[in-house]
């Protein structure tokens, strides 16, 4: 019995290690997870109770190794050379222009295109079939062990071939050294960033750098935490068994004992269709799993390849396309903010210049001052900078590392960079507002809406005069509309006499509109055509609803307090005020028949009620339920806007503060009688 345990454990082991690579490098499984459960728990088991048979290659002993004080050298067996690099396809003929000058064979050679995936290189060594060791890159020279690391990240076949069954029909050569690239696939790494941004903690920059992170750590529990993967390209060095000699071949030998290799893979017979496959690539780039920077195309004949020798580091035999990169560090100089049409304030980033993708890129957007402040940007950071396809350039973060000390902590403006009013936050936005009508850089925004068919309803003031009038300083905010003359009109270009008197009609005209679309007009924050509507019919003017408290305006339906405050905030701003008076001198004063919204609900609608005192029959609680439910509002504090002080037995200070205000006093007897 305890001789066939050992075979037992063989053959579970081969069987998880199996499953593993259909499950991590083919993206394939064949038996459930529970299935693999088993199997796995079978193997923990014999592992339990014959520890002194644990080997290596056991899938249990991926992230079993105790953190690491430091990182050994490891000088590689052979350089881990790079690549020249083509921008486009002239570079890429180019190139091939070169090298057949030097050979006549790579008139008649086959090419082979991979992905650049922008990861990290790793190199693998392998002997007698089981991975012993794995290193960085470092210098192509000298790299660092991070074989503990690396076990860790279940792509790598801990012993090769994975499939047993093939041990007879492939050759694995004793030592066996491969190249791959390590890295963290984009659907993985935002779903880890999404994470982290849920937990209240720090977001990565991107996936190359939080894999080159994750394999540098000394604990290897923590690079097992990471979603990290590989796809393995190149034999760096073999002995003791034949490997292929053409690059095409390679790619199949390795996916044959069990490594991931790319299955965008492909191999051609005239470079023309290396770079249109390359091409491909460049617009579809979005559709790959990983993030990379180009295609790799490569000559197909190794020896061919090896002939045709280096250039420094870079090997003449195979060339890296390109394409327009997307992400870059520059430094961040300054941080400016625009003042956009709604009135919100956004911070921008004023960059060193940089190219980005074949652009100039100078600014980047910042999103909002929350993303500094998160983000710990400081000005004179170098930063990390993304310009993908149609979006906008934008900062990802500061590069942490490169900081020198000298950076300085950002403060978001407490005014109006365009106006110097001070600047509004609303609750529940990110967003900080100017709210000054006259705002030079919100007035444009501010009279098209003002003019639009839903508010003022100007026919005939299209952007394009809205334009010229500000261009031509005739109009400073809204209220100049209302007193052009035709003589400053037909000083426009485009505008005859016809075209000026019309539109002096339609303005002439826009004085008799309704209080509710002049309410609209206005651009108040959060107050659209509906909200207008009730302001007007609950004030009835202008200057009535300008005096308006927040708790008058909350007894309003629906409108909550931040409606509330916007109203109270937009009134309150000096240049506002100004514009209210340009016109009504303007004679724009509309009115409306008021009161209507007071009767709507219940007798006590539009009516605020003050509390003092013990009452005979009514609780606290149960005379706010008794004043609501006729349609009443309840608030806590007197002023010379409430409707009725309630009085009850020992009242506190309230009462006094009403009658020094002249607010009428009542008992619950004259309360119920006002209700019923
Ligand atoms: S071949 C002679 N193939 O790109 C072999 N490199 O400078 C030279 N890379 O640091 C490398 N994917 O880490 C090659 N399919 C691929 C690659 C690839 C990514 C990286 C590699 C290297 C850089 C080239």
């Amino acid at each position: 019995m305890a001789d066939k345990l050992p075979t037992r454990y063989e053959e579970l082991k081969a069987q998880v290690n199996f499953h593993n690579y259909r499950y991590h490098v083919l993206d394939a499984p064949i038996i459930s997870d529970l299935e693999y459960d088993r199997l796995l728990n079978e193997l923990k088991k014999i592992e339990t109770d014959h520890p002194n048979w644990i080997t290596s290659d056991s899938p249990t002993q991926r992230a079993g190794a105790r953190p690491a004080d430091r990182f050994e050298k490891i000088r590689h067996p052979a350089a881990i050379l790079s690549l020249a690099n083509a921008f486009g396809a002239d570079d890429a003929r180019a190139w091939l222009e070169r090298v057949k000058k030097l050979d006549d064979r790579v008139e008649k050679a086959n090419f082979v295109v991979e992905p650049k995936i922008d990861g990290l290189s790793v190199v693998l060594h392998y002997r007698d079939g089981m991975f012993v060791q794995g290193a960085t890159r470092g210098d192509g020279e000298v790299g660092e062990d991070i074989t503990s690391n690396l076990r860790t990240i279940r792509a790598i076949p801990l012993k090769i071939p994975v499939n047993s069954e093939q041990s007879s029909v492939i050759s694995v050569p004793k030592n066996l050294v491969v190249r791959g690239e390590a890295f963290i696939p984009i659907k993985e790494f935002d779903e880890l960033n999404k994470k982290l941004e849920e937990a209240g903690e720090k977001t990565y920059l991107n996936p190359r750098n939080t894999a080159a992170g994750s394999l540098r750590q000394l604990d290897p529990q923590l690079t097992a935490s990471r979603p990290l993967t590989l796809l393995v390209y190149q034999i760096v060095h073999s002995e003791g068994g034949k490997t292929p000699t053409s690059q095409w071949e390679i790619l199949e030998y390795l996916k044959a004992l069990g490594f991931p290799v790319a299955d965008v893979a492909k191999r051609f017979n005239d470079l023309e269709s290396a770079i249109a496959y390359t091409e491909t690539w460049n617009e579809g780039r979005d559709k790959l799993a990983y993030e990379a920077d180009g295609m790799v195309i490569k000559i197909d004949d190794l020896n061919l390849a090896a002939d045709l020798g280096f250039v420094g580091k870079d090997p003449r035999g195979a060339i890296a396309f390109k394409f327009p990169a997307r992400e870059v560090t520059t430094t961040l100089n300054d941080i400016g903010v625009a003042v956009g049409r709604t009135g919100v304030l956004t911070p921008y980033a004023m960059l060193e210049p940089v190219e980005i993708g074949g652009v100039v890129v100078e600014r980047a957007t910042l999103h909002n001052f929350d993303f500094i402040a998160e983000k710990d940007i400081r000005v004179g950071d170098r930063v990390l900078v993304k310009r993908a396809g149609e979006v906008i350039p934008y900062v990802i973060g500061p590069v942490v590392d490169a900081r020198s000390g000298k950076e300085k902590t950002y403060k978001p403006p407490t005014k109006c960079p365009a106006c110097g009013q001070a600047v509004e936050h609303f609750e529940g936005e990110v967003a900080w507002y100017c709210v000054n009508a006259a705002c030079p850089a919100q007035l444009l925004r501010n009279i098209e809406h003002f003019v639009s068919r839903g508010a003022m309803d100007i026919v005939g003031l299209g952007y394009k005069i809205v334009e010229q009038l500000i261009e031509e300083g005739l109009v400073k905010d809204v209220a100049d509309l209302f007193t052009l003359t035709k003589e400053q009109l037909l000083e426009l270009e485009g505008f005859a006499d016809k075209k000026a008197e019309n539109l002096l009609k339609s303005l002439e005209q826009a004085k008799a509109q309704s209080l509710n679309r002049l309410i609209a007009a206005l651009g108040i924050h959060g107050v659209g055509e509906v909200t207008a509507g009730d302001l007007a019919r609950a004030f009835g003017d202008l200057s009535a609803l300008s005096k308006a408290s927040t708790e008058e305006l909350q007894l309003i339906e629906g409108l909550g307090p931040n409606i509330a405050e916007s109203i109270v905030d937009w009134f309150s701003q000096s240049a506002n005020q100004k514009v209210l008076k340009k016109l009504k001198a303007a004679g724009v004063d509309p009115k409306m028949q008021k009161a209507e919204i007071r009767m709507q609900n219940g007798a006590l609608s539009g009516f605020t009620f003050v509390v003092t005192g013990t009452l005979p029959t009514l609780s606290r609680d149960g005379v706010k339920e008794f004043i609501e439910s006729y349609g009443g509002k309840v608030i806590d504090s007197v002023s010379k806007k409430t409707s009725y002080l309630v009085l009850g037995e020992n009242p506190g200070s309230k009462f006094e503060k009403a009658k020094s205000l002249g607010v009428k006093v009542i008992d619950e007897a004259e309360l119920r009688k006002l209700a019923a």
